[in-house]
């Protein structure tokens, strides 16, 4: 009996890399690269990525959110800091960060430390977001259970009354930065030996080297 999976199965991850992988000394530079890599190959929406926290019992959670800037060397994203996501970074601030780029059969691992960005950083990137979304900032409990189907939608309409021109930014939304402390760049290869090169952060700065596929 076949597979139902079959179907879905080697019409991605052609693997077309047989070159090997040239590190750079630089695990951000080299994440500029396979970036760019990975936006012009029109890879969809190159800068999501998942987010792994963890609760205070240990249990793992991911979700998809948008990278939107590197600042400083700080991977930054934006959302809801009472959200399940914004609970658990407080709790366990060493987060995980998944990208995942299929037409490059390329997979960028991120490990490191989140921690909320400056508030000027917060403002500036609600300031530049539009209506819809500042109301939706302020109208979404995000993650938390809605107590009836019109819940959210009645936030949203009294907050157009409420904020008929400008909409400040709400505390509890803003910015995350994660500074990594590791990164790894796989690189799938048609021979199967596919490629896996480490940076892992040290005293003395970036460790480099290749782990087994
Ligand atoms: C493509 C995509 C991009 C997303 N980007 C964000 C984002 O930048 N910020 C955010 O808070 N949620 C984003 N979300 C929604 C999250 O995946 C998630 O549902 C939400 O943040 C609540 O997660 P939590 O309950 O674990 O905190 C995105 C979802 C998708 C599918």
């Amino acid at each position: 009996m076949s597979n139902p999976l079959d179907q879905y199965r080697d019409s991605h991850h052609e693997f077309q890399h047989d070159s090997t992988i040239n590190a750079v000394e630089d695990p951000f530079k080299f994440f500029a690269d396979w970036f760019s890599f990975a936006d012009q190959s029109d890879e969809m929406e190159a800068n999501a990525f998942v987010l792994g926290t963890t609760s205070l019992d240990h249990q793992s959670s991911t979700r998809i959110v948008y990278l939107k800037e590197i600042l400083e060397e700080q991977f930054i994203f934006y959302t809801n800091y009472n959200s399940q996501k914004g609970q658990e970074i407080e709790v366990n601030p060493k987060v995980s960060m998944l990208f995942f780029y299929p037409k490059s059969s390329r997979q960028i691992r991120i490990e490191g430390i989140c921690t909320k960005t400056d508030e000027s950083v917060s403002d500036d990137y609600f300031n530049s977001r539009p209506r819809g979304s500042k109301i939706g900032a302020w109208a979404s409990h995000q993650s938390d259970e809605l107590s009836s189907p019109t819940d959210l939608t009645d936030r949203v309409a009294e907050l157009e009354l409420k904020y008929p021109n400008d909409i400040p930014r709400p505390e509890h939304w803003g910015g995350y930065q994660i500074q990594p402390t590791r990164f790894e760049f796989w690189m799938g290869k048609k021979s199967r030996l596919h490629e896996r090169i480490v940076f892992d952060q040290t005293n003395k700065g970036w460790k480099i080297y290749r782990k087994n596929p």
